[in-house]
């Protein structure tokens, strides 16, 4: 298998990569800064209930896409050692992220929820722009090894 992605493959990750992220970004902002009037005072914004689910069902996505990279693209770029630094930020990023979002899901330890929320978005917010790098620098290096 080459390191080198489909373009199916590649569309794949963009795209759930995308909608991770917006529905993340978007359900922050509403969570944290807007408030609508409801019958008995200020309430949630209704749309934050979709934009978590969407979140949900892109990180599950995003998880197959995750494995969908491992046997080819990163066993044979690690063999290479072609884009390893910023390869090896993605797993990190990746096993941070995932370990975090199901932990926000399945555990209610109160007592980590909060300073896991934020060690989820923050590493969540820098995803788009380690992967960005990511893919220049793999393109940037193409053909030198
Ligand atoms: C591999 C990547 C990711 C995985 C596996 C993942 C997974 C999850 C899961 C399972 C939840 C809990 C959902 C729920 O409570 O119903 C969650 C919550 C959340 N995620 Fe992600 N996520 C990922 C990337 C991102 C990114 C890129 C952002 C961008 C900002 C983000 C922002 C958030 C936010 C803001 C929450 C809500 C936190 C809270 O409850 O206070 N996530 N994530
Ligand atoms: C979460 C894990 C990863 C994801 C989602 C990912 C995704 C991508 C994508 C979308 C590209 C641009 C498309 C392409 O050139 O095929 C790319 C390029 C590249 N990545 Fe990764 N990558 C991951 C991990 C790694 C790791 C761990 C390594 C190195 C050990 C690596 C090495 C490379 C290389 C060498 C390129 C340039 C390939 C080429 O010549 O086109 N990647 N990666």
């Amino acid at each position: 298998m080459p390191i080198k992605l489909g373009r199916y493959h590649q569309w794949f990750l963009y795209i759930v990569g995308v909608v991770l992220t917006l529905s993340g970004g978007a359900w922050l902002y509403l969570h944290h800064f807007i408030r609508i009037d409801g019958e008995f005072g200020p309430v949630h914004h209704p749309s934050e209930h979709l934009l978590i689910t969407m979140h949900g069902i892109s990180a599950a996505l995003m998880m197959v896409g995750l494995g969908s990279v491992l046997p080819g693209h990163v066993s044979r770029a690690w063999s290479m050692r072609r884009n390893v630094r910023t390869g090896g930020f993605m797993l990190t990023m990746m096993a941070i992220l995932s370990f975090s979002g199901y932990f926000l899901y399945y555990l209610g330890a109160e007592a980590f929820r909060d300073i896991t929320a934020i060690v989820h978005w923050v590493f969540g917010l820098g995803l788009p722009i380690l992967a960005w790098v990511h893919v220049q620098r793999g393109i940037k290096t193409r053909g030198k090894k």
